[in-house]
């Protein structure tokens, strides 16, 4: 992964949770009244309610499990900060470019090891689906890290609709690849569409979410709209935008960055701080916002949920 300059990014954080706060209430009172308004996005959860800003707010997000309190990243560090190499490689590129990409109508091609393969509309799929709110930590393979209010559900719940065959042993997702919205796939950064996959256990577990919003709003297209995965205990490189596809194999699929730097970029990829990357240290983090460096935690914090997931294998090896 290329490493990309800090950005000087100003914090504005404590203004930005009082908003936070401000809004949630808002949304709150709103998704009762399911407020109708003709906006851009996709309804969720049967109601629609527009911001000034002109993005929906997501009604009915119920708190969910595994959170933190520590201090949110604010609105503009999470959606001007981003990496998403289809619409440039500068950390303000996605935030500038990626309004180019279409994400209505959008279909989700599921097949391979399921029962129940097919091209499913997202309307359909997040039909009667629960959204809660997750705060996690993000702790990207660059050694910067945010935290972040996103708005979801587990992975899961669409995994056991498709049921999967006894033979299904991972998953590999497939993200949006178009060069006429895309300007950053004119260049061969890699070997495009972006590809990540999880091991259908990883992918089953309570803390893997698909994300369709943050802050209570449906996704910005540079964090990843309509729709991305979000497993809080991994680099976020794991975390594919903009998902199109679905395929259930027996086999490891290959990914998009280890296919291209596999000496850099592992298939696990799990939050470890003894394991450096070759060109830095993997031990401390810089988290937006902040002015000092802090202590990277194995598996991101998240240890007490995962780590019996790698029972028995060598992390250094299987990284
Ligand atoms: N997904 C796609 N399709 N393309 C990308 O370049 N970048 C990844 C991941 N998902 C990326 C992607 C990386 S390196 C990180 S750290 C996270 O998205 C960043 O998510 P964020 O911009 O919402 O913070």
């Amino acid at each position: 992964m290329l490493i990309q300059r800090p950005a000087g990014i100003a914090s504005s954080e404590i203004t930005d949770e009082q908003v936070y706060l401000n809004r949630r209430q808002f949304i709150r009172g709103a998704a009762g009244a399911a407020v109708g308004v003709a906006t851009g996005g996709f309804a969720l959860g049967g109601g629609r309610v527009a911001f000034a800003e002109g993005q929906d707010a997501i009604p009915n997000v119920t708190p969910g499990p595994f959170g933190t309190d520590e201090t949110l990243n604010s609105f503009d560090d999470i959606t001007s900060y981003n990496n998403y190499y289809e619409f440039g490689l500068d950390k303000r590129d996605p935030s500038r470019n990626a309004h180019t990409l279409t994400t209505e109508p959008w279909t989700i091609k599921v097949d391979g090891e399921v029962a129940k393969p097919a091209d499913y509309h997202l309307e359909d799929l997040l039909k009667g689906v629960t959204l809660e709110e997750r705060v996690y930590r993000l702790r990207c393979v660059e050694a910067w890290s945010m935290v972040v209010p996103w708005v979801g559900f587990p992975l899961s719940t669409l995994i056991d609709r498709f049921e999967p065959t006894g033979d299904a042993g991972f998953v590999e997702f497939t993200t949006a690849m178009r060069p006429s919205e895309m300007p950053g796939v004119r260049r061969q950064v890699l070997d495009w569409p972006y590809v990540e996959g999880l091991r259908l256990d990883e992918a089953m577990h309570p803390l893997t979410i698909l994300v369709v919003g943050l802050y209570g709003k449906t996704l910005l297209n540079q964090n990843g709209a309509p729709i991305r995965l979000m497993m809080p205990w991994k680099y976020g490189f794991k975390s594919a935008k903009s998902i199109v596809q679905m395929r259930f194999t027996r086999e490891q699929p290959r990914t998009a960055w280890n296919t291209s730097a596999p000496q850099e970029y592992g298939f696990y990829a799990n939050v470890n701080p003894t394991v450096d990357h070759p060109r830095w240290s993997q031990k401390s983090e810089r988290r937006i916002g902040r002015f000092f460096r802090q202590e990277t935690l194995m598996f991101n914090g998240y240890g007490d949920q995962v780590a019996s997931l790698y029972d028995g294998m060598d992390l250094r090896r299987f990284y």
